[in-house]
């Protein structure tokens, strides 16, 4: 258990055991989203780290494309092949089953792997589902939500991602704020709702002003957003899990915490990440306000 310290993430009391734990399926997570629970998401790539997330009350594994570079060493997600995501996506879920974890598992389709056309989205959402993954996540809004339809029609449940994307970082300039003026503010908020109304069943926020994905959790109702970098108001938060434990190789980006600063274990930070989100302490820096 996690030991008393002075720090606003260290107080924490133990985490639920796994055993009394609900399994996570889309229906519980729509029923958290409607209580007001907040929804814990953390990455993962092997399947210890996975099995232990779980442990620490983390409901939502994300397989993100991020493993090129916190695995790889690739200098963004865009060398990332199926092939990769199929392989992770295949460890976690093995780790995952082994626990007799609870966990819910978002598989990452990777640049290139869903842009040719439906079709080519639905053989690459395939591969990850048969490798373990319960839902697929895909980034960009505009020409993806007829992608969404095509794969939630045909059973796969989707979470979308808007904000910064970063498979297209070079069309963006970079890894900056995304939606700071009212006309990309808007573009965003058009995006996100045809992202719902095609069925996305959670929408991922990176990189966006706190009074923008705040408002937007509260008009788009029933598809929770799940946010990094974007304030304390979305429905969730995700964090890349090298970043929150301080591993990080390069420049740790603002909106994270190093929760492992404060805990004993791996899982103590996990658990101390989870009461942080679900009790609406974490993100608070002013630098999420963007
Ligand atoms: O790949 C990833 O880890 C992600 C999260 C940052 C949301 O997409």
């Amino acid at each position: 258990m996690t030991q008393p310290s002075a720090s606003p993430y260290g107080t924490l009391p133990a985490a639920p055991a796994p055993a009394s734990r609900k399994p996570i399926s889309l229906p519980r997570l729509r029923e958290m989203h409607a209580q007001g629970e907040k929804i814990t998401m953390l990455t993962a790539y092997d399947a210890t780290f996975a099995a232990v997330a779980d442990a620490a009350g983390v409901e939502c594994i994300l397989v993100g494309d991020s493993l090129g570079m916190v695995c790889q060493g690739l200098s963004s997600t865009v060398g990332v092949t199926l092939e990769a995501m199929r392989h992770h996506t295949e460890c976690v879920a093995r780790g995952l089953r082994r626990a007799q974890a609870t966990a819910w598992l978002i598989g990452d389709l990777p640049f290139g792997s869903y842009h040719e056309s439906k079709e080519q989205a639905l053989r690459s959402a395939a591969v990850l589902m048969q490798a373990g993954a319960h839902m697929v996540k895909l980034e960009g809004g505009g020409w993806t939500t007829e992608t969404v339809h095509f794969l939630v029609e045909r059973g796969i449940p989707v979470c979308a991602h808007l904000g910064l994307t970063p498979q297209t970082v070079h069309a963006l300039g970079g890894y900056r704020v995304q939606g700071k003026t009212g006309e990309a503010a808007a573009t965003l908020k058009a995006q996100a709702h045809a992202l719902q109304d095609a069925g996305a069943a959670m929408l991922v926020l990176e990189m966006v002003p706190a009074a923008l994905s705040a408002a937007l959790t509260t008009e788009l109702g029933h598809c929770p957003t799940i946010g990094i970098g974007a304030g304390v108001g979305t429905a969730g938060q995700v964090l890349v899990l090298h970043d929150m434990l301080g591993m990080n190789l390069g420049r740790m980006p603002k909106f994270v915490h190093n929760f492992m600063s404060e805990a004993h274990s791996v899982q103590g930070a996990m658990q101390a990440y989870v009461r942080a989100v679900k009790e609406g302490r974490f993100p608070v820096d002013a630098t999420h306000a963007w």
